[in-house]
């Protein structure tokens, strides 16, 4: 079992996921804290990267992680294993077709996974399948469009745009942030809150920099670069130009801004 999609699994998106989710700890988990004795489903864990987080932050609750591919399950399970975190279990299994019985799970936590799935809506019915009635799900996801700078540049803003319309064509949608309210009322959830959690980077956090400006966004950017450039969709010097202009913003008279949206809802 295993799906393409637009970031890939390569060994560098492994080491951005890393990054990213070191980076941003504060930012999307300080709030996130589930009670001792419950069950969580972690749909879309990847590498891993954010299983150690939770899991760390909730070390008497269980969390049962799931991903379609095998292969970033079992370098989750590395890094699980690696950092001495024994409250996970991990199985590959499909958000569309979960095996476990309706109300099996306390809460769901889903990160940077609906994104990339052509029918978002239908994922967060079947995760509320398995959801116990009054258990929560806890969504993160970014938005592309809230991607700001300084230096401005358009050939920065137009590489952005070739991930937009990458993960389009690949069925996704990298400006699905904003989308969360809406998404999370229609299929039924209640009480559903989102906050915006923005990151902005200059030369006095000079770790945000690095780990977001730098080895999150701009690597995630550059990352569809041979695919930008070989659909046309911009020319190679151009593409080259955008992804310099990036690195400009995390020079120390730069600036770069982003927001993520977090929601919560419950069943
Ligand atoms: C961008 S990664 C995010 C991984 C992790 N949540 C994080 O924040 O680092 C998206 C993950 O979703 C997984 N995924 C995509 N569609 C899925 C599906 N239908 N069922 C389960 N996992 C899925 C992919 O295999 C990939 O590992």
């Amino acid at each position: 079992m295993r799906m393409e999609y637009v970031h890939g699994y390569s060994a560098e998106e492994g080491t951005r996921l890393t990054d990213q989710a070191a980076t941003l700890t504060e930012l999307l988990h300080a709030d996130t804290r589930y009670p001792p004795g419950s069950q969580v489903l972690e749909a879309g864990c990847g590498i891993g990267a954010q299983t150690v987080i939770l899991a760390g932050n909730s070390p008497r609750a269980t969390f049962t992680s799931v991903d379609v591919s095998a292969e970033s399950l079992a370098e989750a399970e590395r890094q699980v294993l690696e950092a001495g975190i024994t409250n996970v279990s991990f199985r590959q299994a499909d958000i569309f077709d979960l095996p476990y019985v309706s109300a099996h799970f306390d809460h769901v936590f889903v990160c940077f996974v609906l994104e990339h799935l052509p029918n978002p809506a239908g994922a967060l019915a079947a995760l509320m399948r398995v959801l116990k009635p009054g258990g929560s799900i806890t969504v993160i996801e970014g938005d592309h469009g809230s991607a700001y700078f300084h230096p401005d540049s358009e050939h920065a803003r137009r590489a952005i745009q070739c991930l937009v319309d990458l993960q389009r064509q690949a069925g996704g949608d990298s400006l699905i942030g904003r989308r969360l309210y809406p998404l999370l009322v229609q299929a039924g959830y209640r009480d559903v809150t989102v906050s915006p959690r923005m990151v902005y980077a200059d030369a006095t956090r000079p770790a945000l920099v690095d780990g977001f400006t730098r080895k999150t966004f701009t690597a995630m950017v550059e990352g569809v670069g041979e695919r930008a450039v070989g659909q046309g969709l911009m020319d190679e010097a151009s593409w080259a130009a955008g992804i310099r202009d990036l690195h400009r913003a995390a020079e120390d008279d730069g600036t770069f801004c982003y927001t993520f949206f977090k929601a919560v809802g419950l069943r």
